[in-house]
């Protein structure tokens, strides 16, 4: 699908958007934050750089953003002191796909320093943000374009989510249910994450360090992203037995 030729929303009230831009087309960047130490993941390392299905988690996730044309660039947000990436992802094209290293202590800090950089390289705050973390390497271009497609026209923007199936429990610290919750009307969140580059950074100063997506730091705002469904494939692998699923799905033909 092309790219409609303006940013404007037609119909839409006052725009959410400080210096959108009508009549300017905005573009999409994908940033991905990889600056984590993933320690829930258990021993091996910092999980993006842990093999799957003969490569590095982060190698999977960026092959997906590369294969959608609409994304003019993807910028990965690496720790200060990594010494991974280049050793781990030989031979990339350094055309769309960018690195700096100035990864933060939380991943609102790295989302947050990856955005002044996409501004650094060029990007205006009329351009989409599409926000994916490094770990859910089972994302799909389908995927990300559903996500673009849902919110191009959109004036917030949104984020692949899926409707909770299980029965959802309140736990006491020694692993006890406290409460049964009530499902109805809860979704769980997933990446990609897609708002304009004028909102999210903004939205991210205001909500501060805590919070874990995107859509919060909006939604402190006073904005409702839009949910889009995702997939139950496309998980964040953090446990140590998610790398095994990761690897038996990657290796399904033709997904
Ligand atoms: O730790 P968590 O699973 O929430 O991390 C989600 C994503 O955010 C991962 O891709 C991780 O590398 C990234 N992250 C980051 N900087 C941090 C913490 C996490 O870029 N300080």
């Amino acid at each position: 699908m092309s790219l409609p030729p303006t940013g404007h929303v037609e119909g839409a009230a006052a725009p959410a958007v400080p210096g959108y831009a009508i009549g300017v087309e905005p573009r999409c960047y994908a940033l991905v934050p990889c600056a984590g130490s993933g320690q829930r993941a258990g021993p091996g390392g910092p999980k993006q750089y842990r093999h799957v299905a003969g490569q590095p988690v982060v190698a999977h996730t960026l092959a997906a953003l590369a294969a959608v044309p609409r994304l003019a660039a993807t910028l990965v947000v690496l720790s200060p002191d990594d010494g991974q990436f280049e050793q781990a992802l030989p031979g990339l094209d350094g055309n769309r796909l960018w690195t700096a290293r100035c990864g933060g202590a939380t991943r609102a800090a790295s989302v947050c320093a990856g955005l002044d950089e996409l501004i650094a390289r060029g990007a205006q705050p009329h351009d989409w943000v599409l926000v994916h973390d490094a770990a859910r390497c089972l994302i799909t271009p389908a995927l990300i374009d559903r996500l673009i497609d849902a919110c191009w026209k959109d004036e917030i923007g949104g984020l692949l989510a899926l409707p909770l199936a299980d029965t959802l429990k309140d736990a006491t610290p020694d692993g006890r249910v406290a409460a049964t919750l009530d499902r109805s009307g809860k979704w769980a969140a997933q990446t990609p994450q897609m708002f304009r580059l004028g909102l999210l950074r903004p939205a991210l100063a205001h909500a501060g360090e805590g919070v874990t997506d995107e859509a919060s730091a909006i939604e402190s705002l006073g904005h409702a992203p839009l949910l889009v469904r995702g997939a139950l494939d496309n998980f964040k692998l953090t446990w140590p037995e998610d790398f095994a699923l990761a690897e038996r799905l990657l290796q399904v033909p033709g997904r």
